[in-house]
């Protein structure tokens, strides 16, 4: 179904509905997710987006509810366009039901849902969480399952990678909020944006998670890249990422790389301080920073470097968050960036990043 017919399927299922969010009125509601202890800056971004807001949160730190005062459509949109950085997946409301009963609340999202012909034998995603408090107290996989099990007469097919629909329940203290939407409206396909990626065997560190993440979220190319140099580099989870992915590798860092790795052919290991290296102008196509340092220090260590980035070479690094002012601050880190030929391709708090955010810069 293409864009302007879903929302005027919601549109008209809203004209029929008596608990359900009237977009028309404009007010939109959006059930909105940050990393932990981000969901204020997440909501500084609406604000600033938006103007005012009414903001309600639901999981303290990190879940939210706002209400903007224009259409779901609108709101949506707007919030795409922008790529926020540290609001991480949104859901539209589109119904508000009381929680207190929880096998009422149950019994109202189900018949909110099989009135919905054009999720009739389609791929969806059932993304269920609950807040503290919720009626529901087992876990919400229950929850999914029961749901998905009273689903059967629309005849969808539930998966999780590559819905074309995402049922959203989120089941909090007083009310379970029901959203449907496709999921390149949601920020991100996953539950409240929380990939999820498989530990392997002999993995060297959980920072892959971070480049695997970088890769989907930015859509970054990387078995196109031929000579990489990772700049903080032990004990090697990004090294391993990109020999993986058929690169040659520079590794500098002071500290041990995983012995699995000191005697891979396509890695050469360079121990020493970033800031005493020396290396040909324009030796590598892609750079890689995962230095969990001062962000401005980190930034002028990379940018002495960036002579060896050929041009349209591709960047990614990442930015501690050490400070109270973290949105200030990612400023300042895009503009030292920026004003050494970088271009921003894309800034975001990713799901595996803790306390920073992730850059993704093309040289020029
Ligand atoms: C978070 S770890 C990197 C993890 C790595 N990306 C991985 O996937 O395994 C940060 C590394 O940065 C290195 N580091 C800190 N300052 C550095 C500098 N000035 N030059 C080179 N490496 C540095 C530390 O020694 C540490 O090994």
């Amino acid at each position: 179904m293409d864009q302007s017919n879903f929302w005027r399927v919601i549109h008209l299922d809203e004209q029929n509905a008596v608990n359900e969010q009237v977009n028309e009125q404009h007010s939109a509601k959006l059930i909105c997710t940050a990393n932990h202890g981000f969901a204020p800056y997440a909501q500084e971004e609406l604000r600033r987006l938006f103007g005012s807001l009414k903001s309600t949160m639901l999981i303290p730190g990190e879940v939210f509810i706002v209400t903007l005062a224009t259409t779901l459509q609108e709101a949506t949109e707007r919030i795409l366009e922008k790529a926020p950085i540290f609001l991480r997946h949104i859901f539209p409301v589109v119904m508000e039901i009381p929680g207190a009963d929880k096998d009422q609340a149950f019994e109202q999202a189900v018949s909110y849902l099989l009135k919905r012909e054009y999720l009739e034998g389609s791929r969806v995603s059932v993304q269920v969480r609950k807040a503290e408090g919720s009626s529901w107290t087992e876990n919400p996989g229950a929850l999914r399952d029961q749901l998905q099990e009273r689903l059967a007469p629309l005849e969808m097919e539930f998966t999780v990678q590559d819905p074309e629909w995402v049922i959203s329940l989120f089941a909090a203290k007083d009310t379970w909020y029901l959203g449907v939407s496709q999921p390149d409206r949601n920020l991100s396909d996953w539950n409240g944006g929380a990939i999820r990626f498989q530990r392997e065997e002999g993995q060297i560190s959980r920072a892959k998670f971070k480049l695997l993440e970088a890769e989907k979220q930015f859509g970054i190319p990387f078995d196109s890249f031929r000579n990489a140099l990772d700049i903080g580099a032990a004990p090697g989870g990004w090294s391993s990422f990109l020999l993986e992915r058929g690169l040659q590798v520079t590794a500098v860092d002071p500290a041990k790389m995983h012995e699995s790795l000191i005697h891979h052919p396509n890695l050469r290991i360079v121990n020493k301080n970033a800031s005493e290296v020396k290396f040909k102008e324009s030796q590598f196509d892609l750079l890689v920073c995962d230095m969990s340092w001062s962000p401005k220090q980190m930034a002028r260590l990379v940018t002495d470097l960036l002579y060896s980035l050929a041009p349209g070479g591709t960047a990614v690094v990442t930015v501690k968050l050490l400070t109270k002012k973290p949105m200030a601050l990612v400023h300042d880190i895009i503009d030292i960036f920026e004003q050494s030929r970088m271009q921003i391709q894309g800034a975001k708090q990713l799901f595996h990043n803790r306390d920073e955010i992730t850059l993704y810069m093309i040289k020029y």
